[in-house]
């Protein structure tokens, strides 16, 4: 069997008396798409955030194609952040002063690729997202499902060997997010990237190849249901 692309082992996360995290297992395999499914509360976003670098949990390990990530320091995660992962937020991921390229040529900017180099390899995502000629937009100008298709544009861009999405499209319609996820999980595949993705929407789990249910800071498994 081939390693894991991403891994968690026994991730246990606290806030003061909250146990956010209860000792999780999770490996994600190259190019899969594992929704995240369970109640508000039960650290989905915590989870998320511990596997992507963000937080650092107080025990376990998460390891990223071999090497393990959770003990770098700040520096390195952000770096391996920027270069190995992609994000897709619900809200306020986008720069509002720059056009919709500038905002996907970003990462690979700051990864130090040239203006140049970076818009045209942004421009190229454009037209498969169905945002062609809407480059020079600024995201006050998209509507909220173009905007959407922006940010995946830009989680993309890098090539990352995972994304992540945490509840990317609670704020639309339900039609529009209907489309904008399965753009979502079409693309990540198409580009061989995994996905991580926490969503409420069981026809969204429908297009994941696997689903997880977190309750109580813990994976359920399906076999060993109580309830
Ligand atoms: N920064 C924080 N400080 C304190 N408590 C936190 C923090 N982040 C999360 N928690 C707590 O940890 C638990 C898990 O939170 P988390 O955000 O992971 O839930 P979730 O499953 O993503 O919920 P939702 O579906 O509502 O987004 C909750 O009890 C929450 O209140
Ligand atoms: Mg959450």
């Amino acid at each position: 069997m081939s390693e894991p692309v991403l891994s968690g082992r026994g991730l246990v996360k606290r806030f003061g008396v909250t146990v956010a995290l209860d000792g999780v297992d999770l490996a994600v395999d190259r190019a899969e798409a594992v929704a995240i499914m369970g109640p508000s509360g039960s650290g989905k976003s915590t989870l998320l955030h511990c596997l992507a670098g963000i937080l650092p949990p107080d025990a376990g390990e998460v390891h990223l194609l071999g090497q393990r990530i959770d003990t770098l320091g700040e520096r390195r995660r952000s770096a391996l952040r920027r270069s190995r992962f992609g994000f897709v937020f619900q809200f306020g991921q986008l720069l509002p002063e720059l056009p919709a390229v500038e905002n996907v040529a970003l990462p690979l900017m700051l990864g130090g690729t040239s203006r140049r180099e970076a818009e045209q390899a942004a421009r190229s995502w454009f037209r498969p997202l169905g945002l062609d000629g809407l480059e020079r937009r600024r995201p006050g100008e998209l509507s909220g499902g173009q905007a959407q298709r922006v940010a995946i544009a830009r989680a993309l861009v890098p090539r990352p060997a995972v994304v992540f999405a945490d509840e990317p499209t609670g704020a639309l319609d339900q039609a529009t997010g209907h489309d904008t996820m399965r753009l979502l999980v079409d693309a990540t595949k198409h580009n061989g990237a995994s996905l991580v993705v926490v969503t409420h929407d069981p026809a969204v789990a429908a297009w994941c190849d696997r689903v997880l249910e977190v309750r109580d800071g813990r994976i359920q498994h399906p076999m060993r249901r109580t309830a």
